[in-house]
């Protein structure tokens, strides 16, 4: 595909995303704003599993409606896949989602679920791998070098395929805070422009 055919495609489609978070939402919000202008892309839902999420806010203050989910349908129901339908939704962007995603979301959107990871994977991730206890591993193993992964979602935690990953230094005098902060710019930068390139690649 050349990148006018790209182009084309992006606007000839009509594209729904729907965000999953749980967290405070700095990923979320950066994505809604930088979608804010797009005709075709639309950030058309918030799933979210903690009521009280500061993202929650985010999301209502752009008026996106937000699906408020709870274990058993999601783990044990239809995992809210004729919901995310009637939504019209093609794309799945996890932004500090920490649920697994079970078997049946991920055969209703194959190759259409994406995670940002704090962290260089296949390094420091799998279960228990999230937010500070990546950094502090990190830092533990004395590493000099950390980043975020941005990958296909698969059966297991962090071993889908990626599709991008970009780098920092650790210094020797970060803390688990400090190196979140730096991983977090690195994010901030980078989620929602590749999000755009696996937009004009859908098929
Ligand atoms: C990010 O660091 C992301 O890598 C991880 O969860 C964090 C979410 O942060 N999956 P925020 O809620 O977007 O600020």
């Amino acid at each position: 595909m050349t990148g006018t055919d790209a182009q084309n495609k992006i606007e000839d489609s009509n594209i729904k995303v729907a965000i999953f978070a749980s967290g405070a939402g700095s990923n979320a919000e950066k994505i809604i704003n930088y979608f804010s202008g797009y005709e075709k892309v639309k950030i058309t839902l918030l799933v979210c599993n903690k009521p009280d999420a500061g993202v929650i806010k985010i999301a209502e203050a752009a008026t996106i409606p937000v699906l408020l989910i709870e274990k058993e349908q999601f783990f044990r129901g239809d995992a809210y896949v004729e919901i995310l339908k009637e939504f019209g939704i093609n794309l799945i962007v996890l932004a500090g989602f920490l649920w697994k995603v079970p078997k049946q979301l991920i055969a209703a959107f194959p190759d259409k679920i994406i995670n940002i990871h704090p962290a260089l994977l296949p390094n420091y991730g799998g279960k228990g791998m999230y937010g500070h206890f990546v950094h502090e591993a990190v830092i533990a193993n004395e590493e000099k070098e950390s980043g975020i992964t941005i990958h296909f979602v698969n059966e297991n935690f962090d071993e889908g395929k990626h599709i991008f990953q970009a780098s920092c230094p650790v210094l020797p005098t970060d803390t688990p805070e400090t190196l979140a902060a730096r991983i977090h710019q690195l994010e901030h930068a980078h989620f929602a422009p590749i999000i755009e390139t696996v937009i004009k690649n859908l098929e």
